[in-house]
């Protein structure tokens, strides 16, 4: 019933007919600078009475954005149109952060200033700590404990309501990435019994992290220089992925107009699943699982049969090719193994790799290693807890969440609120129970 006219770009914008019956409706396509251009429905309930069914908004582009751009089949994948291999290679994760919040890389001067800025709001408030974090129970998850404080963080900052406010947004912007490193290593520390360790606010971003994590008795805790910056890279590449779930949920959330806080929490619920943040946990517990070398090859055979579950840190719902995020990552695994020694996971992941991408039951669906599949190796070998991997992915990709509510806001984007196709009972009459 469509009749579409295809190849509108920015300099030809064109529309999409659509034979509703015997009425035509004209819909506009909106253009992008790369990638698809869009039919814009909105007036398809209007004019037609009807709406859309997109299972998983699999086919819906809920905003217009001007910060991340990929391409899952070419595997590309760029923040504010710099490719993520030249900002994986040469910048750093605040400057990454500064990038994606402001649209531009800073000059020198002004990545003094957002430095100095981040390092000084490090600090949580005492009571985070004392009367809220040390609240949990002793097995308490890390990234339980992470989404809630980051709410609890809303009634800390009550000025955090006042979203229109430029100043206020980006106080708190810079509150919350500046202490989610603390809370992150705050609930770690909890959940070993170990002492909560204050910032350390003469060392650089992720050494700062490292310290909070591992210090013990020493005055100061020098992180390695390799891990420090194999840290930062890897912040690199989890900072933004566009419209993702998490970052969906803080648009939601955020479209309600509820403070930066309580959105950011919602993302990190978001993130918590093991089909999106927990998966590179998934993908350790699996390799685990296997063992072994020989195993692999029975493993893939019950993935494909159905009885073995997912192949983890495989397939994602845009990249149709190699993710780029895991090629560097792979090449940064290299480098954190030189230090800290060879993950003994690796092999079996390597064989695995090896094995699914000759497979057709994987090639046919285009299922490829994504940024999960060797990152948690990597966290693995740094000494990471399995349960400390998607808070990991949370301190990074806050700044994508606060990026895309910002922008959401400069938008004045209306409150989410979807359609639905009803398929339960038509109308009926209530019975008085005895009646039943
Ligand atoms: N292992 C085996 N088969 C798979 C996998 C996998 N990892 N992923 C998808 N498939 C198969 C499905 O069974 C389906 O096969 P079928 O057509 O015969 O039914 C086909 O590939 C398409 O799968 P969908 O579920 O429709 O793909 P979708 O785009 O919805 O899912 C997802 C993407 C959730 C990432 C999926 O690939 C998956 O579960 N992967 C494993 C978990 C994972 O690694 N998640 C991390 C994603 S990256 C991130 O969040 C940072």
């Amino acid at each position: 019933m469509t009749i579409m006219e295809r190849g509108a770009t920015a300099a030809n914008p064109q529309v999409a007919r659509l034979q509703v019956g015997d009425k035509e409706l004209v819909l506009p396509i909106e253009p992008a600078t790369e990638g698809q251009a869009a039919i814009n429905i909105a007036p398809l309930l209007k004019d037609a009475g009807l709406v859309t069914l997109d299972y998983g908004y699999a086919n819906t582009a809920p905003t217009r954005s001007a910060i991340t751009y990929l391409d899952g089949d070419a595997g590309i994948l760029r923040y504010r149109g710099y490719p993520i291999e030249q900002l994986a290679e040469d910048s750093t994760y605040l400057e990454v952060a500064y990038l994606l919040l402001n649209g531009d890389l800073p000059d020198a001067a002004a990545y003094e200033v957002w430095q100095r800025e981040i390092t000084l709001h490090t600090f949580i408030h005492e009571n985070v700590r004392k009367r809220f974090l040390e609240g949990f129970h002793y097995d308490a998850h890390p990234m339980g404990m992470l989404v809630s404080a980051v709410a609890a963080l809303s009634t800390f900052y009550l000025d955090a309501k006042d979203i229109f406010d430029t100043e206020s947004r980006k106080k708190q912007i810079i509150r919350l990435i500046a202490k989610m490193p603390t809370l992150a290593a705050a609930a770690h520390r909890f959940s070993v019994g170990m002492p909560f360790v204050y910032p350390d606010n003469s060392l650089p971003f992720t050494s700062n992290f490292l310290s909070m994590m591992w210090k013990i008795a020493e005055p100061r805790f020098e992180a390695d220089p390799v891990l420090a910056r194999a840290l930062d890279v890897l912040f690199i590449l989890h900072a933004d992925h566009e419209q993702n779930c998490s970052t969906t949920a803080m648009r939601v959330v955020g479209s309600s107009h509820a403070d930066p806080y309580s959105a950011t929490a919602a993302a990190a619920a978001a993130l918590y699943g093991p089909r999106h943040g927990g998966a590179n946990e998934a993908v350790i517990r699996m390799l685990t699982e296997i063992g072994s070398i020989e195993n692999v090859e029975p493993f893939i055979a019950s993935v494909k049969e159905g009885s073995g579950g997912r192949l983890q840190g495989f397939g994602h719902r845009v990249y149709k090719s190699y993710d780029p995020r895991a090629k560097i990552i792979k090449q940064t695994a290299d480098e954190v193994f030189g230090v800290t020694g060879k993950n003994p996971l690796l092999d079996i992941a390597l064989k695995l790799e090896e094995i699914a991408l000759s497979d057709e039951y994987f090639t046919s669906r285009k299922l490829y290693p994504n940024v999960d599949f060797y990152s948690g190796l990597i966290y693995q070998a740094m000494g990471f807890p399995l349960e400390m991997f998607p808070v990991l992915f949370a301190i990074p990709r806050t700044t994508g969440w606060l990026a895309h509510w910002q922008e959401m806001l400069d938008q004045d984007s209306k409150i989410t609120r979807p359609r639905q196709l009803y398929i339960g009972e038509a109308e009926r009459t209530y019975r008085p129970i005895g009646e039943r």
